[in-house]
């Protein structure tokens, strides 16, 4: 019986999937806590490649139960092609259960997305566009729509339109497409039909489980830096993805919570705007898109990439009492011919180890960094630690270094397999 959190510890896309895929081979529940489809959560297995916005990534073990947890927004239409695409690949879905106290998304929240990044001009976020924030917006002002909903057909259908009918005035306030009120109420009846029995009381479920001896994951999308809250605000998303998030978007008490990986990659990403310390807008960045495939899952934008930051790193283990980190994708660094991890900022003549919490001090810190000469060798699908070259080891104990917590998985490749296991 345990509760595991896995978190990203960056801007997202550390291959926090591939480590949910690996560790639900002993967990009964994956749980899913915030967010929604702006997640791209990839796993491979064999040849085959999955790319998941909303299930759960522990579906492809018929001993797990997928579960959406209350904290997620949900996107109907998305949902269902998820489940379509997967059960033709031979993936049952049949054990998905959706929490009646997950907000639903619909139409308007994304055109309303799409109308506010338009009103942004050069200060827009660069949203998925998926109707995240709207979404959460509706959630806290208490005009959402529950998953719950549905099972009430008949009250739905008003709900639906009520909300519709005010929502397309709000859209077109803020000059955005408007759509037509029943047209959308009739497509969300039948998502709702179909939802229904996947509709269920998860919290319950969870606290049930927990008590009959099941080992719970709690799958986090997006990340600490991402973090409505913690995060590099406004560029931000709408939830709390840190580790906190996971007893608010589960119903899981923060006392089960038994260990909480995080999730980072040996160098850095971001999608979107907002302050990036360690980029690098080089050739040497370039490189990392290119041999780390840096485009984005569900919008195809290219990643920002830079060098691994500890500064951020120790942070995201302060905020999310981190008890262990998996160090992903160190393959892709397989090439340089020096790899550098920035471990403090420069400011105004003053190394600061702490993340300054002035959106003004971030912009303006100049990365300190510590540079390793390149191992020049394949580490791709290494599986024992010692088989790592010097360089690669080194890199793991800098992280181990900076943040005192051990580095117990090591990626070197997106296969299943292709991880050392400390
Ligand atoms: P998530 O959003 O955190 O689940 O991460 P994504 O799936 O968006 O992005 C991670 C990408 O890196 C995916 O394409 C994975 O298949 C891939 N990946 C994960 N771990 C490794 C690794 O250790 N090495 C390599 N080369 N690729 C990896
Ligand atoms: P996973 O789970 C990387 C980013 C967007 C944008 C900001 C706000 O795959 O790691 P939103 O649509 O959420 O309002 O956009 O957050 N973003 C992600 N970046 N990985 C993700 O998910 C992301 N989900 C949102 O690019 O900068
Ligand atoms: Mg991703």
């Amino acid at each position: 019986m345990s509760v595991t959190v896995v978190v990203g510890t960056q801007w997202g896309d550390e291959g926090k999937a591939k480590v949910i895929d690996l560790l639900a081979a002993s967990h009964q529940i994956v749980a899913r806590y915030q967010g929604g489809h702006n997640a791209g959560h990839t796993v491979v297995i064999g040849d085959q490649k999955y790319a998941l916005q909303l299930t759960p990534s522990g579906v492809f073990y018929d001993t797990v139960t997928p579960v959406i947890g209350n904290g997620v927004v949900v996107d109907l239409p998305t949902l269902f092609k998820e489940i379509d695409a997967l059960e033709s690949r031979g993936i049952s879905t049949a054990r998905l259960k959706v929490s009646s106290l997950a907000h639903l998304i619909f139409p308007w929240h994304q055109a309303m997305d799409a109308a506010q990044e338009a009103a942004r001009g050069d200060l827009k976020i660069g949203t998925t566009l998926k109707g995240i924030g709207p979404a959460y917006v509706d959630k806290v002002k208490r005009a959402g729509i529950r998953v719950g909903e549905v099972l009430d057909i008949r009250v739905f259908e008003q709900r639906v339109r009520e909300r519709a009918v005010a929502a397309r005035r709000e859209v077109s306030d803020v000059g955005g497409d408007t759509f037509d009120v029943e047209e959308v109420v009739s497509a969300f009846i039948a998502y709702a039909k179909r939802l229904s029995p996947y509709v269920a009381d998860t919290v319950n479920l969870l606290h049930d489980a927990r008590e009959r001896g099941d080992n719970i994951l709690l799958e986090g999308a997006q990340a600490t830096f991402l973090d409505i809250d913690h995060g590099t605000y406004p560029y931000v998303t709408s939830s709390n993805p840190i580790a906190g998030g996971a007893a608010i978007g589960s119903g899981l008490g923060p006392r089960h919570i038994d260990r909480i990986v995080g999730i980072t990659k040996a160098y850095t990403t971001r999608v979107g705007m907002g302050p990036f310390p360690s980029e690098l807008t080089d050739a040497l960045g370039e490189a990392l898109v290119d041999i780390g495939r840096e485009y984005g899952t569900v919008t195809g934008r290219r990643r920002r990439t830079g060098w691994l930051d500890t500064v951020m790193l120790r942070h995201a283990t302060r905020v999310n009492s981190l008890t262990e980190i998996a160090l992903t994708k160190l393959d892709v660094l397989d090439t340089f011919d020096e790899v550098k991890v920035c471990t403090g900022y420069s400011m105004n003549g003053t190394v600061m180890r702490n993340y300054p919490d002035r959106p003004d001090m971030l912009a303006h810190a100049v990365p300190v960094y510590e540079t390793l000469p390149g191992w020049k060798s394949s580490t791709e699908g290494i599986t024992k630690f010692a088989d790592l070259p010097h360089s690669a080891q080194q890199i793991v104990k800098i992280v181990e270094r900076e943040t005192g917590i051990p580095v117990s998985m090591v990626g070197t490749g997106p296969s299943r397999d292709a991880m050392v296991v400390r």
